[in-house]
């Protein structure tokens, strides 16, 4: 096959949602259909389970299983499907965050009786700010839930979004009888013993047709026959460009445990979703159809056998083809690599590949090489940016509890922020250490590893601050900037890039150290323009 029509068969895409709105089973359902596996049950959950935080070999579970289903690929129509797979987890949405670096598209997945919970709404702004396409699937419609169009009110609210129904219920819970499909006119039935096998729907392009009656009862027909009224005079037409801009979204509704209204999402998902994606880097806009290769890492993942040290470091395809054991250019370090066993995803294996395309995730081994973010070209110097490190949520002073292994706590820590597990902070007054991490958990698995991969041991001590922001004075020479230098030298720190950030102990502070030094910037995140 040509490079072009490999690249146009490509949909890469992560499916994001709060804990337990169906994440796992949606993913599960749609590799059944790929043909990727043959039975329920086969996709293990990536959550760490409630209540989890002092289990270590829960920690240790959920990295192996987070390895195994870090990308999905699958065959559907011809089209090739790579699910990467994002952490549900709060304490882990830094990762997702990075996720999100590497998808051209998105499916979000809600629990129709919860509705819009915390955890979407963050994501979603991400996906917002970076302008990725969404689709909105709302799941679990065989239980009693919200009213479909108060849902899709919240889903506007909540999440920003510009919403078109592109199928709707008839009925809910106990009385939920099947989906009207509005993307190609059909009527699927529902029957909750169906779940393996999927029908094609009854074609039903008028709505009006008294057979509509007979099959789900009058008061159903009538009451969908408003409803779909309703839903075209309220909303606005599905529009392909505006979807691929991002700036309107297709709902779809469906119920993934009884494999109900997936079909429908998938095959409007392969027809709609973007294709690879252009990329912009700090050089220039890097066209996916390009044919010479870049692509850079968005997740690294260490090997869980403490006894092999090798990691595997994930690499977005942005263009060009990939090809084992050729040479390529490692921008940051200058230095020209070739990889032997570059390895490509399938369902849940790993495989050794000759030739991957834009789009396809790569899985590199490697022995401390690379870092997020590092970009593999053919030798032109690019770095991709949008790989952004937020600003965490919680501090802690980390101390040596050691002394004898001062050298592997340093390479330890070093490993484990490269690897993107938490960020260091150095402050300035006096070079101490600090963590800073999305949620608690990562300071035990911290912990855990220093000790069983690099035979560290550490302490922490807790730092009462609110939030870091990245520091970008106007002008660095100016008499206000030395101001705020002086006057915040004990907040004042450097991030892993050498970059500076202050501490701040609440919202309050930022503000007024805003008011107070005008012409000095403070950003949450690390990249701005
Ligand atoms: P997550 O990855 O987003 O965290 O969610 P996951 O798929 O694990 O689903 C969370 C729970 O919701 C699971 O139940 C799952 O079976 C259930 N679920 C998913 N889709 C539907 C649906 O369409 N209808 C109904 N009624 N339930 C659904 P669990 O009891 O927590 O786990 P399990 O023991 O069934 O695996």
């Amino acid at each position: 096959m040509e490079f072009l029509e490999e690249l146009q068969r490509r949909r890469t895409f992560g499916i994001i949602s709060h804990p337990d709105a169906g994440k796992t089973t949606l993913t599960e359902k749609l590799l059944l259909f790929g043909g990727a596996i043959q039975e329920a049950g086969a996709v293990k959950s990536n959550k760490v389970k409630k209540g989890a935080t002092s289990d270590f070999m829960e920690i240790e579970r959920q990295r192996g299983i987070s390895v195994a289903t870090s990308v999905l690929a699958f065959i559907y129509k011809d089209k090739k499907i790579n699910i990467l797979d994002t952490p549900g987890h709060k304490d882990f949405a830094e990762d997702t965050f990075r996720t999100l670096t590497a998808v051209d598209s998105v499916i979000v997945v809600i629990d129709v009786a919860k509705g819009v919970e915390t955890q979407t709404e963050k994501l979603v702004e991400v996906c917002r700010m970076r302008k990725i396409p969404i689709i909105v699937f709302i799941n679990k419609l065989d239980r009693e839930g919200k009213d479909a169009f108060d849902l899709l009110d919240e889903v506007e609210q909540k999440l920003g979004l510009r919403v078109t129904p592109l199928s709707f219920p008839i009925g809910m819970g106990y009385d939920f009888k099947g989906i009207y499909n509005i993307w190609d006119k059909k009527l699927n039935l529902f029957s909750a013993d169906n779940k393996q096998t999927v029908s094609e729907g009854i074609e039903f392009s008028n709505l009006e047709d008294p057979e509509l009656d007979t099959i789900v009862g009058e008061d159903a027909a009538n009451t969908l026959r408003e409803e779909i009224e309703l839903v075209s005079e309220v909303y606005p037409k599905f529009d392909l460009t505006e979807y691929q801009n991002g700036s309107l979204q297709p709902v779809f509704f469906g119920s993934a445990l009884n494999n109900f209204g997936v079909k429908e999402l998938l095959d409007c998902f392969t027809e709609i979703a973007p294709t690879p994606q252009p990329k912009m880097s700090e050089e220039r806009l890097i066209d996916s159809k390009e044919e010479k290769l870049t692509g850079f890492v968005f997740k690294i993942h260490a090997n869980m056998d403490p006894k092999h040290r090798d990691r595997l470091a994930f690499v977005k395809i942005v263009s060009g083809t990939f090809k084992r054991n050729a040479p390529y250019l490692h921008v940051r370090n200058n230095k020209k690599m070739k990889f032997s066993s570059p390895n490509a995803f399938f369902a849940e294996k790993k495989e050794i590949v000759e030739e991957s395309f834009p789009g396809d995730i790569v899985g590199l081994h490697d022995t401390g090489n690379f870092k997020i973010g590092d970009t593999l070209t053919e030798g032109e110097i690019i770095n991709f940016k949008g790989i952004p490190s937020f600003s965490p949520e919680h501090f802690r002073y980390v101390n040596n509890a050691d002394p004898m292994k001062s050298k592997q706590l340093q390479k330890g820590l070093d490993q484990l922020m490269d690897e993107g597990v938490a960020q260091l902070f150095t402050l300035e007054i006096n070079n101490r250490k600090v963590i800073g991490t999305v949620g608690a958990l990562q300071y035990e698995v911290i912990q855990y590893r220093l000790e069983h991969e690099y035979g560290a041991k550490c302490t922490y001590e807790n730092l009462p601050m609110h939030k870091v922001c990245w520091v970008q004075p106007e002008d660095a020479k100016n008499a206000e900037y030395k101001e705020f230098r002086r006057v915040k030298q004990r907040y004042l720190a450097h991030d892993k890039h050498n970059q500076l950030v202050f501490f701040a102990d609440s919202s309050f502070t930022i503000q007024m150290t805003q008011s107070k030094y005008p012409t000095v910037k403070l950003h949450f995140t690390s990249e701005f323009e």
